[in-house]
Formats: C-alpha cells, sequence, structure tokens
C-alpha cells in the first residue's frame, strides 16, 4: 500500500525532497491526479513509465507555476500567449516547441522536438512546485489501460505495486475537473489542433484564439500516418538502424546495451553499462539524438535489448525508429 500524506507542511516539505532526490511523488491537481517526477532527471521520469506499467513511451505533460516558468523550456508564440493568459492556471495543455536550451528530460518528450505544458490551479500541485523548485513530469496516477484517479485512494490501489518508486501521494481531496487537461498542440507555422478533448471545452478555446482548432487525426491523416497517437511519439533518426546487432562493422555507430559491448564500431554509446534497463530508458532518447549526430548518416546498429520491464517500451520504440521511411 502506498503511504498517503495529508496536506501538512512537513508532509510538503517530504514530497519535495522525494522528488529533488528522483523518486515519484503522486499528487493532486484540479483535472486528476498525477504521478510526478523531476522533469529534468531522466532516471526519475523513467520511472514514471516503470511504476505505470507501459508498454510505450508516450511524451509527458510537464507542470510549471506559470507563464514565465513555461517559458523557459519552450518558445511562446502569439496564440500560446493567448491561451495561457485565458486558461492558465487550468486543464489546459500546451504542445510548443522545446527551446534550444531547454533543460527538460527529452523522455518526456519521447524524444520530439516539442513539450506538453501546463500550469495547475490546484493549491496543493502549487505548493509543492514551489517547494521542490523544478518543474514535474506528471501524466495521470494510474496503471496503465486504468481509469485516471481523482481520488487519493484511487492512486493508492492503482499504483499499489509500485510502492518501492513512489514515496507517497498527497492527499488534496477529490479532484475537482475530474477528467484531464484538454491538450492543445502549436505547431511552429501550423494550425492550433486538438489533440485531445478535455477539461476545458473546444468552442471556449476557439473563442479566445478566434479561430477554429484543427482535429488531430486530420492532422496525422494529411502526415500519412495511419493511428492517432502514432506520429505524436515517433522520433525517427536520419541514420538507418539495424537491430538485435551481434556484430558490428567499423563504418557502423553502435548503441550498445550491458557490461561487455561489441567491438569496432566507429563511435560506441551504452544504453546502461550495468544492464539495467531503467537506466536504458532514461537514456534512450539522448543516446539515439547523439549516436545519429555522430554517425552522420552511416548505419547505426543497436545490441539486443531483453524485453522485460522497461525494455518492452524501448524496444517498441526502437522499432518504430527502424521502420522504413514513407
Ligand atoms: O489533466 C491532465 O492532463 C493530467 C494531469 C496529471 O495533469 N495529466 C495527463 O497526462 O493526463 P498523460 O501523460 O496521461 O497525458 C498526456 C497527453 C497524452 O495524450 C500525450 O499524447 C499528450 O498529452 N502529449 C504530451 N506531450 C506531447 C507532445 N510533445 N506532443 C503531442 N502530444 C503530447
Ligand atoms: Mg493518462
Amino acid at each position: 500500500m502506498l503511504q498517503i500524506w495529508e496536506p501538512a507542511e512537513n508532509h510538503l516539505k517530504e514530497a519535495a525532497r522525494a522528488l529533488k532526490a528522483g523518486r515519484l511523488v503522486a499528487l493532486p491537481t484540479e483535472t486528476v491526479y498525477g504521478l510526478g517526477a523531476d522533469a529534468t532527471n531522466d532516471g526519475a521520469v523513467a520511472r514514471i513509465f516503470e511504476a505505470k506499467g507501459r508498454p510505450h513511451f508516450n511524451p509527458l505533460i510537464v507542470h510549471v507555476k506559470d507563464r514565465v516558468a513555461a517559458e523557459e523550456h519552450a518558445l511562446f508564440d502569439a496564440r500560446a500567449k493567448k491561451l495561457a493568459d485565458a486558461f492558465w492556471p487550468g486543464a489546459l495543455t500546451l504542445v510548443l516547441p522545446r527551446r534550444n536550451d531547454c533543460k527538460l528530460s527529452l523522455l518526456v518528450s519521447a524524444g520530439l522536438p516539442t513539450v506538453a505544458l501546463r500550469v495547475p490551479a490546484h493549491p496543493l500541485a502549487q505548493k509543492l512546485l514551489a517547494e521542490a523548485d523544478c518543474p514535474i513530469a506528471a501524466p495521470s496516477a494510474n496503471r496503465s489501460g486504468k481509469l485516471s484517479p481523482t481520488l487519493a485512494s484511487h492512486v493508492a490501489a492503482s499504483l499499489a505495486d509500485a510502492s518501492a518508486l513512489v514515496a507517497g501521494v498527497l492527499d488534496g481531496g477529490p479532484c475537482t475537473v475530474g477528467l484531464e487537461s484538454t491538450v492543445i498542440g502549436l505547431p511552429e507555422g501550423g494550425p492550433a489542433t486538438l489533440l485531445r478533448p478535455g477539461g476545458i471545452a473546444r468552442a471556449d478555446i476557439e473563442k479566445v484564439l478566434g479561430e477554429k482548432l484543427a482535429e488531430a487525426e486530420a492532422a496525422e491523416g494529411k502526415a500519412g500516418r495511419s493511428s492517432p497517437g502514432q506520429l505524436a511519439s515517433h522520433y525517427a533518426p536520419n541514420a538507418p538502424l539495424r537491430l538485435n546487432a551481434q556484430d558490428v562493422t567499423e563504418a557502423e555507430t553502435l548503441i550498445a546495451f550491458g557490461p561487455t559491448p561489441l567491438e569496432g564500431a566507429a563511435h560506441t554509446f551504452n544504453l546502461s553499462e550495468s544492464g539495467d534497463l531503467t537506466e536504458a530508458a532514461a537514456n534512450l532518447f539522448r543516446l539515439l539524438q547523439e549516436a545519429d549526430e555522430a554517425a552522420k548518416g552511416a548505419p547505426i546498429a543497436v545490441m539486443p535489448i531483453p524485453g522485460e520491464g522497461l525494455g518492452e517500451a524501448i524496444n517498441d520504440r526502437l522499432r518504430r525508429a527502424a521502420a522504413p521511411r514513407g
């Protein structure tokens, strides 16, 4: 069973300390409870996926205290400023281009050049953001495939098996919105797009924007992808990827896993020298980018990754990265 913390000062401090130490903390927001981690810490973010038991990496929402804090991480155009000023704090998430100097873990973006940002209105979420003084990555605090929790007791029941990873659940009472945030994509040079309906109605957003929202499916259809969500989470390196490599040539760049990397590659990057799958997940998107830069278009060989635990999500992502481009 997970520890449930009553909302007292000492518990807030304990929760903030846990976050800073790279542990997970479940926190109330006005929409649903979130499973939070320090969004700048790759290892902590990887543990979110471990605790949720997700078979693949979805990009996560990063919670910050206000628009000024959000602007440290992403580029706000005029539309983004208008929506933030109208709906923050509140149940609106904006997907925006990451700044070049963005310090957030690449895992929160699942390797994409964008990041989802939200300013929560719940007073306890705001207090925790102030006390921990870091951006908090938080998907809904349930096991993968289960309902989003709106009570601390739901979280404790849903994540009971993950008690080694989750320091505790801050109890902020029932969530008032009870529905996840509305997610709006604002691509540079592209139309404002409804990526997920949620706690704020489409019409209210369109009124502030002064234009209709594009549909996520239509946008993805144009790009030739079949199912929603695929596009958002697809990171394709420039170099061709060869998976489950048993050998490597001197023309190739190697992404290794474990204590005995194959020898003879032009460049070698190791996802985890100790063979730890959570560490490998934390390093995955950063190493894919670094290997891609080093390879300069020459092939990348990837050693086999075991399929258990986060290995399933890692292999899913590698298969997508290796898939033929259309
Ligand atoms: O109300 C909420 O939004 C809750 C509370 C805890 O804030 N959080 C939540 O997070 O529902 P999650 O991870 O369960 O949902 C995140 C949604 C997903 O639909 C994901 O695909 C989308 O946001 N998303 C996040 N980053 C994205 C990105 N860079 N591009 C496209 N979609 C993104
Ligand atoms: Mg969810």
